[in-house]
């Protein structure tokens, strides 16, 4: 049964990220199916959803094939004292924070990604996804 769900977990993630099976066990380092830069949500859905889930719990259908366990993104203000850590936020999902420097975390690393798919100024282009996607993980914040 475990190892059941593990599959299922895989597939949905690679199917999410437009992947094909043996590169979900990749993931860190492939390339992203495109989505509209100006939309937190719908970057949210294709990009985040499979691990932290559609709600931002960190229950994704992928989330039991992690080491770690997807964080709780509803709750990333409560845990600052009440105020949305933007910067820290931003520098986390682009892959900048020095913690992750090593490469060792198990969440992908979206500024390079979100470069390797951004067409004309990809510098512009990674900063407006992770402004709106920041932005849209601001409006799931629980009290
Ligand atoms: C492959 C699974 C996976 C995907 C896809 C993923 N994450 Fe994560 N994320 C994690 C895990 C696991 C953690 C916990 C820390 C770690 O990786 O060690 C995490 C942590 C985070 C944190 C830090 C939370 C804190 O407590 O400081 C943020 C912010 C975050 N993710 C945002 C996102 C966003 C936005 C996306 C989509 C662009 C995304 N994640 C996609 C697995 C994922």
């Amino acid at each position: 049964m475990r190892v059941l769900v593990t599959i299922t977990a895989a597939l949905a993630l690679s199917a999410s990220l437009g992947l094909s099976q043996e590169a979900a066990t990749k993931i860190k380092k492939v390339p992203t199916t495109y989505t509209n830069p100006t939309s937190g949500v719908e970057m949210y859905r294709n990009y985040c959803a499979a691990c932290h889930g559609l709600d931002g719990k960190g229950s994704g259908p992928a989330a039991a094939a992690l080491k770690k366990a997807p964080a709780d993104l509803t709750g990333l203000a409560k845990k600052n004292g009440g105020k949305f850590p933007t910067l820290e936020v931003q520098q986390y999902i682009k892959g900048e924070s020095i913690t992750d420097a090593h490469g060792s975390r198990d969440m992908p690393m979206w500024g390079d990604l979100f470069r390797s798919i951004g067409a004309g100024n990809p510098e512009m282009v990674v900063t407006l996804r992770v402004k709106n996607l920041t932005e849209y993980l601001a409006g799931m914040q629980v009290k």
